[in-house]
């Protein structure tokens, strides 16, 4: 289980900067073709399979929840910061905003067609993610998609870094997708970009994939 502390610091540094950071990146996706291309990709495979609505879970301001709203994917966004919840909430007052952790999800099992943590799971423990990726297979449906979005680096380990809100990691699209399929996830695709001019120097990825349709 990730540490009572963990989450508190982790709720409490975005509290802190929930409107600076809705300034700065409510629309990243404008600039982000390769997120925006699997997002849409994730979005058709959720609706073709139609085993229930997505949980975009460390929505911050609910930018990206709004995006696979809009592309038709039933979408509803939950976030550990109260300030975010609330920033989304305004800025998207048709939509759904919980409170909530990934770490145990007010939600019954297999009741999700899809999860997107998108720059949330970064701020996890490494040693903490395998519960929240059983956590994740709990809540989704058989044949439910997962999509995470991270920093990628090349070394087999994670790396901590000094992200600007508050502790973080990266990690190798290979190791995390390792640790996907341990947890009982089939590979799907996956990109991998070079950083943009404005953005810090690691590349970027994307994860994609499936809980089995058969246990
Ligand atoms: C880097 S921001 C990403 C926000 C948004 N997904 C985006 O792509 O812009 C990380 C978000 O994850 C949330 N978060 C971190 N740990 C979480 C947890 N255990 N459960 C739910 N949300 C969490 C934070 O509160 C924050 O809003």
């Amino acid at each position: 289980m990730t540490e009572p502390s963990v989450l508190h610091d982790t709720k409490a540094a975005y509290d802190a900067v929930a409107p600076l950071y809705a300034e700065l990146f409510s629309n990243a996706l404008e600039t982000s073709p390769v997120e925006r291309a699997m997002l849409a990709v994730f979005a058709e495979l959720v609706q073709a399979r139609d085993a229930g609505p997505v949980a975009d879970i460390g929505c911050g301001p609910g930018h990206v929840t709004a995006h696979l709203h809009a592309l038709g994917a039933a979408t509803f966004g939950i976030d550990l910061s109260p300030e975010m919840i609330a920033l989304a909430r305004r800025a998207h007052p048709d939509l759904r905003f919980d409170e909530g952790s990934m770490t145990a999800l007010d939600l019954a099992d297999g009741v999700l067609g899809g999860i997107l943590a998108f720059y949330s799971i970064i701020h996890t423990p490494p040693r903490h993610l395998p519960a929240v990726f059983t956590e994740f297979q709990r809540v989704l449906a058989p044949g439910g998609h997962l999509m995470l979005g991270f920093f990628a680096g090349d070394d087999p380990q994670p790396q901590e870094f000094d992200h600007k809100v508050t502790l973080a990691y990266r990690w190798s699209p290979d190791s995390l997708a390792e640790l996907l399929r341990q947890a009982g996830f089939v590979h799907v695709a996956r990109t991998l970009r070079e950083p943009h001019e404005n953005e810090r120097q690691f590349q970027q990825a994307q994860l994609l994939v499936r809980k089995p349709q058969e246990p």
